[in-house]
């Protein structure tokens, strides 16, 4: 579980607070997605549930964050790393291996992971994120979504409670980004690991999260199941977050029939909704 309490932050360079007042609760097993538009904290609220924040980036902190019951100002960044696994946005900044196997090898010899348990921790986390073909391959070789499941990989081996993930489409073409989501899934539902992820793919984000929360200028302005979030349309255009279609088509749909319609999260319940209201 990730607690966070009147979370304030600003960066030691900054004159605003980059986050204000936040407060959330991610209980365990949760699918937790974060939008918001640019700027708006996401990054920074990501860096403050692994304890990247306060411990890497000086400014001023108030409030509290625990992970698992650990405060993260009180713990250090190699303890919290054990609860929480972290995939930063620029991905490639983060592999520092030039084999497939070499960066799972790396985190796995780093964490003191017995020398005996390291091979059947590897060949599980391949399997797991489904690389396992892919282990000898060289990190330059790979595609774009094929780096970032051998990023998730590397922390999957550690067996974190919690993977927390920043944009982690954002280079990849539809078909990888719902590969992504789909492995987040299993990783969630089948590997109880409870996941917090910022995305701008909202349909996409939709579809796979349990909830949603909303940043705007440094504050959650929304929290709840996705589609309480998405049905506040003008809330989402007054911050200048892209509605997802079939949630605009929902509420325009209920607006111009004068029914009751309930908010679409895909373009098959849309077309259901349209049917249904046609007669
Ligand atoms: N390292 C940093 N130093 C100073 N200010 C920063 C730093 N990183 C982000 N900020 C500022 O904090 C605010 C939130 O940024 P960020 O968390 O990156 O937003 P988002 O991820 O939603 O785009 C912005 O105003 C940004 O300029
Ligand atoms: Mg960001």
């Amino acid at each position: 579980m990730i607690e966070v309490q009147s979370l304030t932050f600003r960066y030691e360079v900054s004159e605003r607070d980059a986050l204000r007042d936040v407060n959330l609760t991610v209980p365990d097993g949760a699918f937790l997605g974060i939008i918001g538009p640019a700027g708006a904290g996401k990054t920074t609220l990501l860096h403050c549930m692994s304890g990247i924040i306060p411990h890497a980036f000086p400014g001023d902190f108030y409030g509290a964050v625990r992970v698992g019951g650990l405060d993260t100002a009180d713990n250090r960044l190699t303890d919290l790393s054990r609860l929480v696994g972290t995939v930063f946005q620029d991905v490639d900044s983060q592999i520092i291996s030039s084999v497939v196997e070499d960066e799972i090898l790396y985190g796995l010899e780093n964490f003191g992971v017995p020398h005996e348990e390291i091979g059947d921790r590897l060949t599980a986390a391949l399997e797991q994120v489904g690389i396992s073909s892919l282990r000898e391959r060289t990190i330059a070789s790979l595609s774009g979504g094929q780096r970032q499941k051998v990023a998730i990989a590397s922390l999957v081996a550690l067996r974190p409670q919690i993977l927390v993930l920043d944009e982690p489409t954002g280079e990849l073409d539809p078909f990888s980004s719902r590969q992504i989501f789909t492995l987040l899934r299993t990783l969630n539902r089948e590997h109880g690991m409870t996941v917090v992820v910022v995305e701008q793919k909202i349909m996409l984000l939709s579809e796979f999260a349990d909830r949603l929360a909303v940043l705007n200028d440094g504050e959650i302005v929304k929290e709840g199941p996705v589609r309480g979030v998405l049905s506040d349309i003008p809330l989402l255009e007054r911050i200048g977050v892209n509605c997802p279609r079939a949630a605009l088509f929902s509420s325009l749909l209920a607006e111009k029939t004068g029914t009751e319609v309930p908010v679409c999260v895909s373009a098959e319940e849309a077309v259901e909704a349209a049917r249904r209201v046609m007669g």
